[in-house]
C-alpha cells in the first residue's frame, strides 16, 4: 500500500486538482485507492461531489478517536473518499499530546487499498504534519511560477524535520509542474531552475493550463467523468503512470 500526501504550503497551486485526478487515473488503471481529505476547506470532498456540510463524520472524528475509520469511508463510483468537513479546524485545539500522530494511530489497521492519496491544506500546521507523519511518500505540485517556486524551500525544510522528528522514513516521489503554459518564459524557467536544484525529482508529465480542469469540480466529477477527452484527462493519465512507476524500494 502506498501512502502519498500531497502537499504544498502554498496555496492555490493544484494540491486538490492533483489529488483528485490522480485518484482517478489510478482508479481506472484497476487500482484500489482510497483520497483522504485533510483539508478543512473540504475541496477534494466537494470536487468528487460530496456536500461536506452534510458529512456526518469526517477525518476529524477518527483523529479525536470518535468514530472509526471504517465506518466513515464512503464508497464514490469505486473511488473511497475520508471526506473532511469544517470540523476538521478544530483538531488544533484538541487538548491531546503528540497531535502530529493522531492520524497514523487511528488508521494503523488501515489496509486493503494500493494508493491512498492525502489532500493537504496550504499550511505547514498539525494537518499537514499528520498527513507526512502518516505518509511514506510527498508529491509536491508547483505552480511553475517565480513565487510558488522560491516558497518550495519552507516546504523542504519541513520535510527535513519531520524526517527527523516524526516520520524517518518519509521521502520526496516527486514534483508536478501545474499550470504549465508553454508560451510563458517564466514557466519554462521556473521548470529549468528546479531541475537544476532538484535534478530527477520533476516528473516528466507536465500539467497543462486547462479550462476543463477548473470546471470539473462545480459538476463533482473527476476529469475523466467530466472531459475524458481534456488535455487535462491526458494530462493526468500520463503522471499517474509515472507515479506508477516511481514506487519506493
Ligand atoms: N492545470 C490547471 N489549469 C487551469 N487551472 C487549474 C489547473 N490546476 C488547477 N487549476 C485551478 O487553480 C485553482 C487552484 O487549484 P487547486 O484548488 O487544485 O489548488 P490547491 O493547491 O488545492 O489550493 P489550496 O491551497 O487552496 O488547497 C483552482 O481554481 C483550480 O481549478
Ligand atoms: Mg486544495
Amino acid at each position: 500500500m502506498r501512502t502519498i500526501a500531497i502537499s504544498n504550503n502554498k496555496g492555490g497551486v493544484g494540491k486538490t486538482t492533483s489529488t483528485v485526478n490522480i485518484a482517478a487515473a489510478l482508479h481506472l488503471m484497476g487500482h484500489r485507492v482510497l483520497v483522504i481529505d485533510i483539508d478543512h476547506q473540504a475541496q477534494s470532498t466537494y470536487h468528487f461531489g460530496i456536500d461536506p456540510n452534510k458529512v456526518k463524520f469526517s477525518v476529524y472524528d477518527i483523529m479525536s478517536g470518535e468514530a472509526d475509520f471504517s465506518k466513515i469511508i464512503v464508497d464514490r463510483n469505486g473511488i473511497f473518499v475520508l471526506p473532511a468537513n469544517p470540523s476538521l479546524r478544530n483538531i488544533e485545539f484538541l487538548p491531546v499530546p503528540a497531535k502530529e500522530f493522531l492520524l497514523r494511530e487511528a488508521l494503523e489497521d488501515l489496509n486493503g487499498y494500493d494508493y491512498v492519496l492525502l489532500d493537504c491544506p496550504p499550511s505547514l500546521g498539525v494537518l499537514t504534519l499528520n498527513a507526512l507523519s502518516f505518509s511514506r511518500e510527498v508529491i509536491i505540485p508547483l505552480q511553475v511560477q517565480f513565487l510558488p517556486f522560491h516558497g518550495m524551500y519552507n516546504l523542504f525544510e519541513a520535510i527535513d524535520m519531520v524526517k527527523k522528528r516524526l516520520n524517518r522514513d518519509i521521502q520526496v516521489c516527486g514534483i508536478i509542474g501545474t499550470m504549465f503554459n508553454a508560451k510563458k518564459d517564466i514557466n519554462r524557467e521556473v521548470l529549468e531552475e528546479t531541475e537544476k536544484r532538484l535534478p530527477g525529482k520533476l516528473f516528466k508529465t507536465l500539467i497543462r493550463e486547462n479550462t476543463s480542469l477548473q470546471e470539473a469540480p462545480s459538476w463533482g466529477k473527476t476529469i475523466f467523468e467530466y472531459k475524458p477527452e481534456s488535455a487535462g484527462a491526458k494530462d493526468y493519465m500520463n503522471l499517474a503512470k509515472e507515479i506508477v512507476e516511481r514506487s519506493p524500494e
